[in-house]
């Protein structure tokens, strides 16, 4: 095995975090390879619990290498309070962490720029970013000429690279700025902001290209981790209602710089039904007091912004279709255990789009907008499962439910989990 991927099937918070941590020590490398610090990962170990936004959730293994590979975008702030975070609790993630130099810097007009327009609506509705600056950030590396990679900030020419963009940026952002938002585009402010990240961070920034290929020639495993899930994928997912990175599997290799040949496992992450934070379609959303149950039982809260999650039943046409395109050989079945008090279960098996019936995730976000699900019911088995620890100690309807979510979306099981904690974790694999 050379490189494995954790990737979230459905609109993220799938408990990637927990996957990662867990699967670590079996790895020489852990790596975060897109998204930036819209992204919130849970490590609970013992009674700690660590929500990591742009650390790798391996952070907690020693003798593991971690790397923020050149797909990510990284908020300096927010990363070094990360790190004293950790340091705070007696880790010390400086020693074992590398930070990829073409990685995009999330720069302070970023984050104005996406405070101001995240409330405009597109295509009916707001998408309710994570106010992260993310979308910006991808915006402008995709553009290139206002782009801030890790390099820059250790560059002799920081200070001219700086005064060059300001000054554009405040032609561009005066008409979306507030006055005070305005005064903080200020070029020598940000330049010193700019500097006292290069300290901190400095001794971090190297080629993480060369390093992922040295180790895959050294024989050296991988595990690549997925931020966000499949469903918000740019190019894949319900646009417009999507993040800026290509969340699902097809985005670990552009992210990365690790090739195709290199990925021999894709481990596709699902919870046992469904969530969603922000706007967008959500055919099996639960506007009723089940889904206020579920919300309360499986704590769902944003990990980054602590929104109430949109609570749901489990989708299989849309883990079907995200299943495929990440290329799954495995399924993590995840929060079993928050559905252990529901007499009866629904999963929907098919959609029901201006009066026909399809199995396929429409490319539109108004066709889903339109889908009604259409369910099959299962029954509950009324039973805590959060003392599971092994596949023959679940009620039967507890193995027939998992089963039959395997079944539709054509995906063995490879792991469950029945709780937030380590040993919460039944893997086959
Ligand atoms: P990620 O973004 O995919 O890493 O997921 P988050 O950390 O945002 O959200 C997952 C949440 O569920 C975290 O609070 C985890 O501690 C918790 N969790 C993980 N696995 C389980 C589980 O099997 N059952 C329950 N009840 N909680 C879990
Ligand atoms: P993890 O890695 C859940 C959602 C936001 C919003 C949309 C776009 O913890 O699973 P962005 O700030 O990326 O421009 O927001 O994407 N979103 C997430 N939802 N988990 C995440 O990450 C998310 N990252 C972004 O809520 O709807
Ligand atoms: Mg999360």
């Amino acid at each position: 095995m050379a490189a494995t991927c954790v990737i979230g099937l459905q609109w993220g918070d799938e408990a990637k975090g927990k996957l990662v941590d867990l699967l670590a020590p079996r790895h020489d490398v852990v790596v975060r390879y897109q998204g930036g610090a819209n992204a919130g990962h849970t490590v609970v170990s013992g009674k700690e619990v660590y929500k990591l936004h742009h650390v790798p959730s391996g952070i907690l293994s020693s003798n593991i290498t971690n790397v923020i590979a050149p797909g990510v975008v990284i908020e300096p702030n927010m990363l070094i309070k990360e790190l004293e975070g950790l340091e705070g609790r007696g880790i010390n993630p400086r020693r074992n962490l590398m930070i990829s130099d073409r990685a995009h810097v999330v720069m302070p007009w970023h984050m104005l720029e996406d405070r101001a327009i995240n409330k405009t609506v597109v295509s009916g509705e707001s998408i309710g970013t994570t106010n992260r600056g993310i979308g910006p950030c991808y915006r402008d590396k995709v553009g290139r000429t206002h782009a801030m990679r890790m390099a820059d900030l250790i560059s002799p020419n920081l200070p001219d690279r700086i005064r060059e963009i300001v000054d554009s940026k405040r032609v561009l952002l005066s008409s979306i700025a507030s006055p005070e938002d305005m005064a903080e585009l200020d070029a020598g402010r940000i330049t010193e902001l700019c500097q006292r990240w290069a300290t901190s961070l400095g001794p971090m920034i190297k080629d993480t290209t060369y390093f992922l290929h040295d180790q895959l020639d050294a024989g050296k495993k991988l595990l690549m981790e997925g931020a966000q899930g499949s469903l918000l994928d740019i190019d894949h997912g319900t646009y417009p209602f999507v993040t800026s990175s290509n969340a699902s599997g097809v985005g670990v290799c552009s992210g990365s710089g690790v090739p195709p040949r290199w990925i021999d496992r894709m481990i596709g992450v699902a919870k046992a039904y469904s969530t969603r934070v922000g706007g967008g379609p959500f055919p099996t959303e639960l506007l009723d007091e089940t889904g206020q149950k579920i919300r309360e039982i499986g704590r769902e809260y944003g990990t980054t912004t602590g929104r109430p999650r949109r609570c749901g039943w489990f989708d299989a046409v849309a883990v079907r279709y995200t299943a495929r395109l990440s290329g799954a050989n495995y399924l993590s079945l995840m929060m079993l255990d928050v559905l252990s008090y529901f007499d009866e279960l629904k999963v929907c098996v098919a959609y029901e789009l201006d009066g026909e019936r399809t199995d396929r995730l429409p490319s539109q976000a108004d066709a889903l907008r339109r889908c009604k699900p259409i369910y099959e019911t299962l029954p509950g088995w009324s039973k805590d499962v959060s003392y599971v620890r092994s596949l023959d100690q679940f009620p039967a309807n507890a193995r027939r439910y998992i089963d039959r979510i395997s079944e539709l979306i054509s995906v063995p099981v490879g792991v469950l989990s029945v709780g937030p904690d380590r040993e919460q974790t039944i893997f086959l694999i």
